[in-house]
């Protein structure tokens, strides 16, 4: 055993860059309160040849999470004196590479949790998950292999930086252009593309929003799209996006001879709602990408269109998304409606994640809205598209109400104007219907946004669920005082 270093600031979470740290310099690693004390005797980093053990006291608790290529476990340990065992268990007798750990008071029962991050084969997961399991009042494994693991949870972030995880596993990178591209034979706009996607797929949570220099040829593409659809606001935009829009001239620099910097716009969003804008490499899926607007997150492309057509684009650009969704995602009331889709996609089974994606289709992107007896549009895709925005309102095509468990099953093209469009009456009436379709979506647990922390709680317990209760009847203390006051 070496000796404890006391000066040294523990950290937050223990990774492998830690536990090969503390080997190489023959220290205990100690971190959350003294609890968990790496013994380091032989390490290799790149083949779990070596082993490091790993005691735990009072620990009772543990989550594993299964993730991507690697195991990412969580569980309760019912006995901390076998936990010593935990990674005789997990490392030695099944062969399973321990990554990461991170710790917390667990929300379940008066004792911690713990987050594993393991890699492994599946078989030898499965036999050590087994073992792990028989000492554990709590098991959860969440796993992006959740398909090949009927136990697992689909993968889902717990938190606003974990959003990371998932920002470079797109679909197709953005600078990847399909043949009818307007842009497909212009090197130069490639190679535009190609530098905003390389900014996007750096990009780490926290840090600032890398800002633009716009050339010309972009700020003219900019203010063409601009002074077209500034003319259509005021007689076809719902007056939430009306009423806000205004305050981003005021502020964020909309302007016809300036495109605003994302940054910016975000700051200013995250004081309106407490949603801010990520920049996005390329395609998202359409889980990961709900799963940003659980945390307030709106995924943002910052690339422009192709010059030569201005006022079209087969893709969301930087028009789409900061004169199609940011004025909307400025409205309280808009902002909580989105993160309901978000928060009832986390750990839904994939064919609820298209329901949702198809409720976000036909709200977010497409939605209408019903105002002093006319029809408003406040979807992004209407409120970016000079043709789609007149054509939407007018006798053509064909308008429902927004009923989520039917407009779920609503086919739609992706090319072309659609010819169905939906409408809400207000975004608390079709939150309320989103919540309520949100229930019939087959999970073993709720999930709860928790501000304070930015992260997402799995409520499937009795002590979380009392707590939620607690919390909720302080609010109701605040309410009763204010309305006492007027
Ligand atoms: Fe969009």
């Amino acid at each position: 055993m070496g000796t404890l270093i006391e000066d040294q600031l523990p950290p937050k979470t223990i990774s492998s860059d830690h536990l090969v740290k503390a080997f190489s310099k023959r220290i205990n690693t100690i971190w959350s309160d003294h609890l968990v004390k790496v013994f380091p005797k032989r390490i290799n980093r790149r083949k779990s040849r070596g082993y490091i053990e790993i005691v735990i006291k009072k620990v009772r608790s543990f989550l594993l999470y299964k993730d991507c290529e690697f195991v990412l476990p969580s569980m309760i340990l019912k006995d901390c004196d076998t936990t010593s065992s935990f990674q005789t268990q997990f490392w030695e007798t099944h062969n399973v590479n321990l990554l990461h750990i991170e710790s917390r008071p667990s929300k379940r029962e008066a004792t911690y949790e713990f987050m594993v991050e393991c890699e492994s084969t599946a078989e030898n997961f499965r036999k050590a998950s087994e073992d792990i399991k028989k000492t554990s009042s709590y098991f959860q494994i969440i796993s992006r292999n959740y398909r090949e693991n009927k136990n697992a949870v689909p993968w889902f972030p717990g938190k606003i930086k974990d959003l990371d995880r998932f920002a470079n596993q797109i679909l197709s990178y953005g600078s990847e252009l399909d043949a009818d591209h307007p842009g497909f034979t212009d090197p130069v706009y490639r190679e535009r593309r190609k530098y905003f996607a390389d900014i996007a797929y750096n990009y780490k949570h926290g840090q600032p929003i890398p800002r633009i220099e716009y050339t010309d040829i972009e700020v003219k593409t900019w203010g063409t799209v601009f002074k077209n659809l500034t003319k259509l606001y005021k007689t076809h935009a719902c007056e939430e996006h009306n009423r806000v829009f205004p305050l981003l001239v005021e502020n964020c620099g909309y302007r016809e001879d300036n495109i605003p910097q994302l940054q910016d716009v975000s700051e200013f969003l995250r004081d309106c709602t407490g949603f801010q804008l990520r920049p996005v490499a390329g395609l998202l899926s359409s889980r990961d990408f709900l799963a940003g607007l659980a945390f307030r997150v709106f995924h943002s492309t910052q690339y422009i269109r192709h010059p030569s057509k201005p006022l079209y684009t087969p893709e969301p650009d930087i028009c789409h998304e900061l004169l199609g969704h940011v004025p909307l995602f400025c409205d309280p009331k808009f902002a909580q409606f989105s993160q309901e889709i978000g928060l009832a996609s986390l750990g839904a089974p994939d064919d609820y994640i298209e329901k949702l994606a198809t409720c976000y289709w036909f709200t977010i992107e497409f939605g209408l809205c019903r105002q002093n007896g006319e029809l408003k549009a406040f979807g992004a895709g209407l409120l970016s598209s000079i043709g789609e925005l007149e054509y939407c309102l007018s006798d053509k095509p064909e308008v429902r109400e927004f009923e989520p468990e039917k407009t779920c099953l609503q086919k739609y093209p992706i090319t072309e104007f659609q010819p169905v469009y939906y409408v809400a009456d207000s975004f608390e009436e079709a939150k309320r219907k989103l919540i309520q379709f949100a229930s019939t979506i087959p999970r073993q647990f709720a999930v709860r946004y928790n501000p304070y922390t930015q992260s997402t709680e799995i409520l499937d317990s009795r002590p979380q669920i009392h707590n939620l209760v607690n919390d909720i009847t302080n609010e109701m203390q605040v309410l009763q005082d204010a309305l006492l006051k007027l």
